[in-house]
């Protein structure tokens, strides 16, 4: 009986199927189509999750931007150093590009090495490995008799995941494969190879473009297939790339065109998404890896993992009684034992079960034939999966970008590398039939990279080298803008000789420091209702400013805002003052106070020479005023006989003031530190206070008293008895006009050609160089002749110089604020340019907010080193180690650009350390302060 059972036993035995056997002991590797589409959608959710700034922290699958924005075009051109590091190979190259041809008809030629790297590298510190690659690089350059002298650009290819902010900077996020070097992780891989080129030295390398070897693939399939937007590794690793929509890439700004994305595909499944498909032998691959946990997918897939995976299920077999009689080697118990290259040799098609034999044979076993048939059959199902779960993934990147291009059906060239591809026999085929069963509306080509991936660098870097190159040419137009600490020292020494120089001259200078007949800062006890007049900011406005005198804060505003139109600023003086005297008849009537005769302070913010508060003579127009019969006249008579001409309405003008001056006032109300008025906006000035006794150039200080005329309450009598020593001590308000600083040539230095471009087209050519280079009516201008320049010598708009271009006075300052904001993408800057008629790309958009940039960081430094001047000036008038000061601050450039405050402060702190400056933005324009000024001179009138 027992006889009859063996037999049978055996018989059965016999009889078993091998590869049944196997397949019923492999069931979980087997996928079918259902859970392939599984994978697939669970992928997609993955790639969704990489791409979003929400979820990316979190997610699995990195989808890494790589900084390559476009396939080939064929434009590349240049010859290339590389390096293709990270696969099973490291070899050192020189590509050359030839311009307009595809690789097949020999557009690249190439010469490379192959390095080995000691085993010892890949495990030991990282500094070490890197100096083993650029050794490497340096005994190419000798053996191929390449110039040492000359400068190479260099392209490198590293396959590893690495967080790129740019084409040449990317942090290592992880090591992957078997690589473990030391102290690399969270590093920039470009600047370590850099460190690295520097320390072998006798080498001049520019390190352009990192590139991972599946975007480089897809590029040096690209270069021959316009079609290829996708690449893909199946070699010691796995992973894939593809381009994406920038808009979905949250991780980079703008949202215009695509960018190539490196998935890092590996990774799916390290948070768990896999763990149905996880089979035991796939745990116990992971457990022995060098990064456990990591690279769950890659595991399941990739040439380093495979024959492990196959040794793993032989061994499993074979001790549970099913291969070899149950009996087991020690080599089939070593790791590593069973190789991807034994996996392709067990699946050739005619020698694949001899070579299996042998295979085993090898591992010190004595396999039947039934064994060598499960053997390679075990193979063949590790294997399949492989290539299933890979058609899986890219089922996935293909479905989402037909859906990106909203196309039905899509015609797409995958470009794909890697040692399972290229030497398993079977694989290829597999794979793309069930990619083309998963997807039957996508034609999908399979383009085998068959030269590596070092073209495809090649060409990235030949784009790089091209921006690099424009980058150059952008950044040295730009230098000129650019000031140096010591530049800006020299510009507060110059701005200080200028004010002392203004002080002391009776003739004509530069900085004209016009005294304003305003002595004190308010004191609070202002009151009454005034009308306040302000002409010369973006436009002319009429305001009934009401003090009341029980609280003193309780000031009411009543305001209207009245344009000049350009021929009146332009045309005769009588018409300019005429329409002023409308627009405040249309004021009064529209707040019912056409009978009132109210006191009026006119805020005219141009340069006055004044003997009283109450008379100022135009010295003359600056901005874009340039009426005619008004220089060398007093403004107030202008006013008062424009009024009695039209006859409507009497005003009792009491005080004409800078605008400076005003928003000093204004801002002097709220608080009483603030003895300075600067105005950045459409043109520039500052006023102070000053020392009667420094303006040397009047009688003032001499305490003449009928030069005190207008001076606030109460001070004419004191002054007629004041002592020496009171009268030393007395100020006056002093508007400088610093926009004139230059005007006698000294700051050509720093001139550029832009400025003497926008001061020539300008009305008053050679005045207010200062002001021309730092306020809101000239930046935009300046803007412009840098643009044009940038686009006459091919580096903006594809060198197209439209008419908008040539139109002058397109930038406000409004816009070069927008621009420069921070908180606006790229798209939003182009739809600016836009609507200015400039048709820009997303290249076009940096460069011109870089103009921008660049032209209002120079005007706020300016401005900076001025006031360093002003404070430093008033520090040492008055013996001080340390002044505490307020400057009152009013303009557009101001309060709408976005950095130009900023700017403006840190100079002022760096170039007047001792002086603490606090900058106090003016509520209700200079109106308010010039209502002040009034509401004194009234009191004095009525004495
Ligand atoms: C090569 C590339 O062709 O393919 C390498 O040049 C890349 O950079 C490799 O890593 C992938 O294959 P493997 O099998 O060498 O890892
Ligand atoms: C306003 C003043 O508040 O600021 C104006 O009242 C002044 O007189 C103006 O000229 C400066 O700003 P902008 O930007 O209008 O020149
Ligand atoms: C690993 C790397 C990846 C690379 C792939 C193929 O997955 O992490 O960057 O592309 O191997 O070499
Ligand atoms: C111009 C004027 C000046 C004024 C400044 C700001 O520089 O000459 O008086 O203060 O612009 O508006």
């Amino acid at each position: 009986m027992l006889a009859v059972h063996l037999v049978s036993f055996f018989f059965t035995k016999l009889q078993e199927d091998p590869t049944k056997k196997v397949d019923r002991f492999l069931h979980a590797m087997r996928l079918h189509d259902d859970q392939l589409n599984d994978i697939s959608a669970r992928f997609q959710a993955e790639m969704k999750k990489g791409l979003s700034a929400e979820s990316n922290a979190a997610a699995a699958v990195k989808m890494l931007p790589t900084h390559v924005r476009s396939t080939p075009d064929g434009s590349e051109k240049g010859q290339f150093m590389a390096l293709d590091f990270g696969g099973s190979k490291f070899k050192v190259l020189q590509v050359k590009v030839r311009e307009g041809m595809g690789i097949r008809k020999g557009g690249v030629e190439m010469d490379e090495k192959t390095y080995r790297i000691p085993k010892e590298l890949l495990t030991g510190r990282g500094t070490e490995l890197f100096d083993h690659v650029t050794e490497s690089l340096k005994d190419f350059l000798h053996e191929r008799n390449i110039s040492l002298e000359k400068k190479h650009p260099l392209a490198f290819t590293f396959s590893f995941p690495c967080e790129q902010t740019a084409l040449n900077r990317g942090l290592l996020l992880s090591w992957s494969k078997n690589f473990r070097a030391r102290g690399l992780q969270g590093k920039d891989v470009v600047q370590v190879l850099r460190d690295s080129i520097d320390r072998t030295g006798g080498m001049d390398m520019e390190v352009l473009a990192m590139v991972n070897d599946t975007v480089a693939t897809m590029m040096t399939c690209g270069f021959d297939d316009q079609y290829c937007q996708a690449g893909l590794i199946i070699g010691t690793g796995t992973n894939a790339c593809y381009m994406e929509e920038l808009r979905h890439v949250d991780l980079v700004e703008g949202d215009e065109g695509r960018m190539c994305v490196n998935t890092e595909w590996g990774a799916f499944g390290d948070d768990g998404a896999l763990d149905d498909f996880i089979t035991e032998f796939d745990r116990d691959v992971d457990a022995a890896s060098n990064n456990p946990g990591k690279q769950i997918f890659e595991k399941m897939i990739s040439g380093m993992y495979l024959g492990e995976l196959v040794r793993l299920v032989v061994l499993k077999m074979a001790k549970v009684g099913k291969l070899f009689d149950g009996r087991v080697s020690d080599a089939l118990r070593t790791k590593g034992k069973i190789t991807t290259a034994h996996v392709a040799a067990m699946e050739e098609y005619k020698n694949g079960l001899k070579n299996t034999r042998t295979i085993l044979e090898e591992l010190d076993l004595s396999p039947s034939d039934d064994d060598c048939i499960a053997v390679q059959h075990i193979s063949t199902i590790v294997s399949f999966r492989s290539s299933n779960l890979v058609a899986a993934g890219l089922a996935a990147i293909l479905t989402r970008i037909k859906h990106n291009r909203n196309r039905r059906a899509l015609r797409i060239t995958v470009g794909v590398d890697g040692t399972v591809y290229k030497t398993h026999p079977q694989y290829p085929k597999r794979l793309h039939k069930v990619v083309r069963r998963l997807l039957p509306d996508c034609h999908v080509r399979f383009a085998l990279s068959d030269s590596g991936s070092s073209k495809g660098a090649a060409l990235v870097t030949a784009v790089a080298q091209r921006l690099a190159s424009r980058k150059r040419q952008v950044d040295e137009t730009l230098s000129s803008f650019k000031l140096s600490q010591e530049q800006l020292q020299l510009v507060k020494a110059r701005m200080r000789a200028g004010l002392e120089a203004g002080l002391k001259s009776k003739g004509p200078s530069a900085i004209k420091m016009l005294p304003s007949f305003v002595y004190h800062t308010p004191d609070g006890t202002e009151n009454g209702k005034y009308l306040a007049l302000d002409l010369g900011g973006t436009n002319f406005r009429a305001m009934l400013v009401n003090f009341k005198k029980s609280l003193q804060q309780n000031v009411r505003l009543y305001h209207k805002i009245y344009t000049i139109p350009l021929e009146i600023m332009q045309g005769t003086g009588e018409e300019l003052f005429d329409h002023l005297a409308q627009c405040i008849g249309d004021f009064l009537d529209y707040m019912g106070m056409k009978n009132a005769r109210l006191p009026a302070g006119f805020t005219f913010s141009f340069p006055c020479e004044q003997t009283a508060i109450d008379t100022g003579t135009l010295v003359s127009w600056t901005k874009g005023f340039k009426a005619t019969n008004c220089e060398g006249h007093d403004v107030v008579s202008m006013l008062r006989e424009a009024i009695k001409r039209r006859n409507e309405f009497e005003l009792d003008i009491a005080a004409v003031v800078n605008d400076t001056v005003g928003t000093m006032m204004s801002c002097a109300y709220e608080d009483p530190q603030c003895e300075i008025g600067l105005i950045a906006g459409t043109g520039t000035n500052v006023c102070y206070m000053e020392e009667v006794k420094n303006i040397e150039k009047t009688e003032l200080q001499k305490g003449k008293p009928e030069k005190f005329k207008g001076t606030p309450d109460g001070e004419q009598d004191e002054v007629e008895e004041l002592s020496q020593g009171a009268a030393e001590m007395l100020k006056m308000c002093v508007n400088t006009e610093w926009g004139g600083l230059g005007d006698d040539g000294s700051l050509d230095d720093i001139i550029t050609p832009y400025d003497t471009e926008v001061d020539q087209n300008s009305v008053n050519p050679g005045k207010q160089r200062f002001e021309k280079l730092t306020s809101g009516m000239y930046l935009g201008e300046i803007v412009r002749q840098v643009l044009l320049d940038l686009t006459r010598g091919g580096l903006l708009f594809r060198g197209h110089v439209t008419e908008t271009l040539k139109t002058p006075g397109i930038f406000q300052t409004k816009y070069l604020s927008q621009i420069e904001s921070d908180r606006l993408a790229l798209l939003q800057v182009r739809s600016i340019l836009q609507q200015l008629g400039l048709n820009s790309n997303c290249d076009d958009s940096i460069i011109v907010k870089e103009v921008c940039g660049a032209v209002s960081r120079r005007a706020a430094q300016l401005c900076g080193a001025g006031m360093a001047a002003v404070v430093d000036k008033i520090r040492e008038n008055r013996g001080l180690d340390h002044l505490n000061i307020t400057v009152g601050v009013d303009g557009a450039l101001y309060k709408l650009h976005p950095h130009f405050s900023g700017v403006l402060q840190k100079t002022t702190k760096a170039l007047a350390p001792r002086c603490d400056v606090t900058f106090l933005p003016s509520e209700e324009g200079s109106g308010k302060g010039a209502a002040l000024i009034t509401a004194v001179a009234r009191k004095k009138k009525e004495i």
